[in-house]
């Protein structure tokens, strides 16, 4: 859903507002598995990067793709697709974002190739939210980087989950590719069945392809 509130006016770059950040908040509460400032960091990436294909791996019921979207519609560009083998996002929720959005309903990163054919190209923004054990994290994040453009920005939630923690500080060692541009979100939620562990977070690297 296009927001088209004109009170945003243009900045000094002559480029429009944040209309739909509005969007992020109470229309998205009840399916959002998002922070309040892990949805702004999401937000505020797509609006001041302006990425022309985003990539996102895990989608549940779309909470952090209608943030995506929000910001995309702002930008005035660019599109989404989601990689979830079992997506649970509304139709009514899905009318909000199909004109820019595209689902494979698959796993990554097997579907991944099929991900940069539906975008049309390589992506230069992902978020990876599928799953969070050390294995599923690493094998999304080196799916992902043949499908990333030759500079590109990833971000990771639940990256304060130990085992995401793990693999990332485990990837930016064997990877010169990525630079850990560190954890943009703070805020971290106990588990309540295991102490010591804790979910939340967002942690944020840069994607620079070294030929
Ligand atoms: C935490 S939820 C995603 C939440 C969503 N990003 C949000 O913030 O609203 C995790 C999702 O990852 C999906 N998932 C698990 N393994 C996956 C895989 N290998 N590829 C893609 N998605 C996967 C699950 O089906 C689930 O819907």
């Amino acid at each position: 859903m296009v927001n088209n509130d004109s009170n945003w006016a243009k900045d000094a770059a002559g480029l429009p507002g944040p209309a739909s950040f509005a969007n992020i908040g109470n229309a998205h509460n009840s399916i959002s598995q998002m922070l309040w400032p892990e949805r702004v960091l999401v937000y505020s990436s797509v609006f001041g990067l302006r990425p022309k294909r985003c990539l996102e791996i895990g989608t549940f019921q779309g909470g952090s793709a209608l943030v995506i979207v929000a910001a995309l519609d702002d930008v005035g560009e660019g599109k989404l697709i989601c990689v979830d083998p079992f997506p649970k996002v509304t139709p009514e929720n899905w009318a909000k974002i199909s004109h820019r959005a595209t689902m494979i309903q698959a796993m990554s990163p097997e579907a991944l190739g099929l991900a940069e054919t539906a975008a049309g190209g390589k992506f230069d923004w992902a978020l990876i939210d599928g799953g969070h054990d050390y294995d599923s994290l690493v094998r999304d994040l080196e799916g992902t980087m043949p499908v990333l453009e030759n500079k590109a920005y990833i971000l990771f939630h639940d990256a304060h989950y130990i085992d995401v923690e793990r693999g990332l500080n485990d990837m930016y060692y064997k990877h010169r590719e990525l630079t850990d541009l560190g954890m943009l979100s703070m805020p971290r939620v106990a588990d309540a069945g295991n102490p010591g562990i804790y979910w939340g977070g967002i942690r944020v690297a840069r994607f620079d392809r070294r030929s």
